[in-house]
């Protein structure tokens, strides 16, 4: 547990799991409802990886949400529902060199007040307790709605890549230490993203460098 400003971060909790159920659909409302985590997947969650899922709490409300299971690290085209078993995560590896995110949901009320910042250092502590390598994530492309009249997809995450525009969540991402390894196309269901990701990692050991 720790403490962030007047914010708890610490473990999820069954009781957390309903506030997470509906926290998932406001923080993602575009995503197909097959991605979204639903109360049974976060409770499943909890007895297959405990220390890998948060919440941060304002009182008794949570105001956001971090899932992530043990994996080897795989550059594979993969999509969202493969890496984590349709989101039960019982392909969990208890060995796995790394910490996968599979989500952080920040309340859209709270965001940009460094919450997810500190709920990210705060799974690098847990990889790094677990003698894991660090985090690897796919980060949402979300902001690719606002040019996809412009341009397509693959123009887009190459524009990030190259760091010649900001994007709402993998630019977050940047900020807070992790990396590009290379665009995941079709990885999820959702127009606002154009269905990608960005394969990123965030490595304990800096000189570590992945591909
Ligand atoms: C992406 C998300 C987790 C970031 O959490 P947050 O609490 O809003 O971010 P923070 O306030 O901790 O900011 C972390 C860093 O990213 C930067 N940042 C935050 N939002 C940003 C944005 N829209 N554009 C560019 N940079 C941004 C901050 O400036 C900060 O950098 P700094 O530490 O150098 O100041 C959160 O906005 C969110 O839940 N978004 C919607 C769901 C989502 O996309 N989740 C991730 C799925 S892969």
């Amino acid at each position: 547990m720790q403490t962030f400003g007047k914010y708890i971060i610490k473990e999820t909790e069954s009781q957390h799991a309903e506030q997470l159920e509906i926290l998932q659909s406001v923080v993602f409302p575009t995503l197909a409802k097959e991605e979204l985590i639903s109360k049974e997947q976060y409770i499943n969650h909890i007895k297959v990886f405990p220390e890998g899922q948060l919440v941060v709490l304002d009182g008794d409300i949570v105001i956001c949400g971090s899932t992530t299971m043990r994996a080897n690290f795989s550059e594979k085209q993969h999509t969202f529902l493969e890496a984590t078993d349709n989101l039960w995560i019982n392909n969990h590896n208890p060995i796995g060199e790394w910490m996968y995110g599979i989500d952080v949901s920040v309340h859209p009320s709270f965001q940009r007040q460094g919450i997810g910042g500190a709920v990210y250092r705060y799974r690098q502590e847990t990889a790094r307790k677990l003698n894991c390598k660090g985090q690897i994530t796919v980060g949402m492309t979300n902001g690719f709605i606002n040019y996809s009249k412009e341009m397509i997809i693959e123009e887009y995450c190459q524009l990030l890549i190259d760091d010649k525009i900001k994007d709402p969540t993998v630019s977050a991402q940047r900020k807070c230490g992790f990396r590009i390894i290379k665009p995941l196309y079709n990885y999820l269901e959702d127009p606002k993203c154009g269905n990608a990701g960005m394969l990123m990692y965030w490595p304990l050991d800096e000189k570590l460098i992945l591909l």
